[in-house]
This record gives structure tokens, sequence and C-alpha cells, in this order.
């Protein structure tokens, strides 16, 4: 969506503060021996507490309030009271939500507790190329320069980026124009980012795949080649200058 007025950054700020917060809590919750059912549950009474309702389930009729992938999924991971959590998985967990017809959208990547599967590394380097794509970022900006960074950025430091999974357009419902802003080069996008537009930024780092397949389930998702991902996403307005970051909150890059 494109900001006219300013009730309607009022709208998307209360939005992204639901789904800030949630995703916040939801990381802080998460204990080993915990379900991804448990955690869901959870994040879903947060998120009804602001009364947010959930965007993959109203939308997409997705089984859970937030998608909870661990270790192997790389994201849509459907929460599960049979999925229990360790010490040291990597663990996504991305909450998207409607709030008086305004929708945002973030998620992140990190390990519980001890590090002692060494995912640190992977998840540092996708917080740190978030916060770079985000910075530049600006009306008149070209999406595929932005895609350019990021697979840059990853190569560079001996990753992957995976290459059917997009940040996308937000605001009036989940998915909106730019439908697709890549993690690489797409030589046949021209867009060009639009100031006062809302788009949802996110990374999609990987140790060895370049897509994403769906698992039996009809809707995990798994890298081709195996191997992890790292995903950290903020939902902004694009201006001028720095961006608005409205799901600061969520804290995922402190
Ligand atoms: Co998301
Ligand atoms: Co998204």
């Amino acid at each position: 969506m494109s900001i006219t007025k300013d009730s309607e950054l009022t709208g998307m700020k209360k939005a992204s503060e639901a789904v800030a917060y949630t995703l916040k809590e939801m990381r802080n919750f998460a204990q080993p021996g915990m379900t991804t059912k448990e955690l869901d549950n959870f994040g879903g009474q947060i998120l009804n507490g602001f009364g947010a309702k959930s965007a993959p389930y109203v939308t997409y009729n997705f089984p859970g309030f937030t998608c909870i992938s661990v270790n192997n999924e790389f994201c849509h991971g459907i929460p599960s009271d049979k999925k229990i959590l360790n010490e040291g998985d990597l663990i996504n967990i991305d909450v998207s939500a409607e709030l008086n017809g305004f929708w945002s959208d973030n998620g992140g990547s990190f390990v519980l507790g001890t590090d002692i599967n060494h995912y640190q590394k992977l998840i540092d380097t996708s917080k740190q190329i978030l916060h770079k794509a985000i910075h530049a970022i600006k009306g008149g900006v070209r999406i595929n320069d932005i895609g350019f960074l990021i697979e840059t950025e990853a190569k560079k430091r001996g990753y992957k980026v995976i290459k059917n999974l997009t940040g996308h357009g937000i605001g009036k419902s989940l998915h909106e124009e730019p439908s697709e802003i890549a993690n690489y080069r797409d030589r046949y996008n021209f867009t060009r980012f639009k100031k006062k537009s809302v788009v949802a930024i996110e990374t999609f780092i990987s140790t060895t795949s370049t897509y994403t397949e769906t698992l039996k389930d009809g809707w995990t998702m798994v890298g081709n080649k195996g191997g992890f991902m790292a995903q950290h996403e903020h939902t902004i307005v694009v201006t001028d200058g720095k961006p608005i970051i409205l799901t600061e909150m969520n804290e995922i890059w402190n």
C-alpha cells in the first residue's frame, strides 16, 4: 500500500506493534522441551490480546497462528504438538497479522539456548544483510539492486540465497505489489521502490540450497540441497531517506 494520510500510518504502526511484540515475546518464551504448538498458542494469545488476526490463518487457512520452522525446515513450518524444541535448535518464527484492516509481517531466526550446532554465524549474516539492505532502500532505488546487494553480501561471507522466496508489498493485505523483492538481481524486474509505499523486506540466507521445496504436508519448505537457512524480516515505509522500520520493536537486530 501507499501511505496517503496520517491515519494509515497510525494503522500500520499498530498492526506492526502487534506482530513485532508477538515475535519478541515468542522468542523469549521458547524453551527446550516445549512443543512448537505450545509456542504457537502463546503467540496466538498475544495477537488476540491486540485484537489482531493471524495473517496466514486468515489468508491461506494455514494450520497455526504463526509459522515455526526448526533446523532443516526453512519456512512455513506447521506448529505441532509432536515437535519438541531442543537446546541448540535453529528456530525461525514468522509472525504476520491483520489489525483494523492493516497488515504487517516480520520474522527472525535464532538459536535456542547454547549454540552447540554452530548456527550463529549464519544468523548474524542474515541480520547484518537485512540491516544493510533496508538502509539502502529509498524512493527510486531499483528493487533488483537491493537483490544484488543481498546476494553479493551473502556470497562474500560464503553463503547462498534462496531464489524462490521473496519480500513483498504489504499493508491492505498480506501480499501486495511489488510482489517479488528477490534476494538476487532479477534481470527482468525493472520496478523501483516508491516513496510512501509499505514493503516487507526479508532475507533468505542459506548454507547449501538455492531453492526450497514443499513437503507432503503442503506447507513446510525445506532446501532443495538440504542445509540450513536464516531469515529476518521487517515491514518498512519507504521514504526519501532512512526508511521507517515499523516492526523495529521485534528487536531482531539486538
Ligand atoms: Co513473514
Ligand atoms: Co513476508
